[in-house]
C-alpha cells in the first residue's frame, strides 16, 4: 500500500487529475500593495494572459519541442534494485540523497531534474556508479512536462512498477520583489513546489500500488508551517 505524506493528502482538494486542465485562472484586477501581494477582485475565469500585459506575460519553462525522445533500459538490468525516482535530483539534497542511494546497490535512481546535461554533469561528479542511475527531463513549472516525464518513465521501465518516489524539487523565493509563473498560470512556489508533484504522484500511484512496498516521500520545509505562512 503506497502510503501518502499529508502534504500529498491536503492537495487533494484538487479532486483528480482534471484539475489539472491547462490554465483557466481566476480573473483579477492586479493590485500591488506595499508588499508587492497580487490581490484578487473579480471571479470570472480568464486566462492568465488576459490577466497579464505583455511585458508581465512570464517566460516559458517548457516548450512541448523540449519534450525527451523516450528512453530505453538498453543493457541495464535493474534486477532486485528499489527503482527510485528523485526529483531535484541534480542539487543539494536530492543529489546527495540520490547519490548515496546509488552507491549502496540496491537502488537504481531515476534522476528528474529540469536541466538534463547538468544532471548527467553532476551525476559524474559525485560518482554515481556505471549503470545505477538514468537522468530524464522533469520540469514541474509545467503540468505538460510532467505528463511527459510520466510517459518517458513509463516507456523506460515498462511494465516494472516504481518502488519509491521522492518530491524533493522546489524552489524558495520569498524575497523575490515580484510573484514568478508557471506556464500553467500558478504562482510557483505553489505550482512546482505542490501541484506539478500532486499531478505527478497521480500519474504514478496506481503503477507504485503494484510494488511491495511503495513510498512516496514529500519533502517539506518548516517554512509552510502555520505559525510561519504569511509572518
Ligand atoms: N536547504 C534547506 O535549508 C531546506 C530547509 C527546509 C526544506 N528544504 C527542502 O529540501 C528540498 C531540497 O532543497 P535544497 O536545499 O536541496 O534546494 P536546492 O539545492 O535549491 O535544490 C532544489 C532542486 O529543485 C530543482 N528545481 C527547482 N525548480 C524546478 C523545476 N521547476 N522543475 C524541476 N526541478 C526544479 C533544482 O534544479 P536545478 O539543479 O536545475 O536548480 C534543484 O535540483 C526542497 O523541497 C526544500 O523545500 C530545504
Amino acid at each position: 500500500m503506497v502510503r501518502f505524506s499529508a502534504c500529498v493528502l491536503a492537495a487533494a482538494m484538487l479532486a483528480s487529475t482534471e484539475a489539472f486542465a491547462p490554465a483557466l485562472t481566476t480573473q483579477r484586477s492586479l493590485t500591488t500593495t506595499s508588499k508587492n501581494i497580487v490581490t484578487s477582485t473579480t471571479n470570472s475565469p480568464v486566462i492568465l494572459s488576459d490577466m497579464l500585459t505583455q511585458t508581465e506575460l512570464p517566460e516559458k519553462l517548457y516548450f512541448p519541442e523540449d519534450k525527451e525522445a523516450a528512453k530505453v533500459l538498453g543493457g541495464v538490468k535493474i534486477g532486485s534494485r528499489k527503482l527510485t525516482v528523485i526529483t531535484g535530483a541534480s542539487s543539494g539534497l536530492g543529489l546527495n540523497c540520490a547519490a548515496k542511494l546509488a552507491k549502496t546497490g540496491r537502488h537504481f535512481v531515476v534522476m528528474a531534474v529540469r536541466d538534463v546535461e547538468k544532471g548527467k554533469r553532476v551525476a559524474k561528479e559525485f560518482g554515481f556508479p556505471e549503470g545505477s542511475y538514468v537522468v530524464m527531463k522533469l520540469e514541474l513549472g509545467s503540468l505538460q512536462s510532467v505528463r511527459d516525464f510520466v510517459f518517458n518513465l513509463k516507456a523506460f521501465k515498462s511494465a516494472r512498477p516504481v518502488d519509491n518516489l521522492i518530491c524533493n524539487a522546489a524552489v524558495y523565493k520569498p524575497t523575490d520583489p515580484e510573484p514568478a509563473w508557471t506556464d500553467d498560470g500558478f504562482e510557483q512556489s505553489m505550482g512546482i513546489n505542490h501541484f506539478g508533484h500532486f499531478l505527478l504522484a497521480n500519474l504514478l500511484v496506481d503503477d507504485m500500488a503494484k510494488a511491495k512496498g511503495a513510498r512516496m516521500c514529500i519533502v517539506g520545509s518548516i517554512t509552510g508551517n502555520t505559525n510561519t505562512v504569511g509572518k
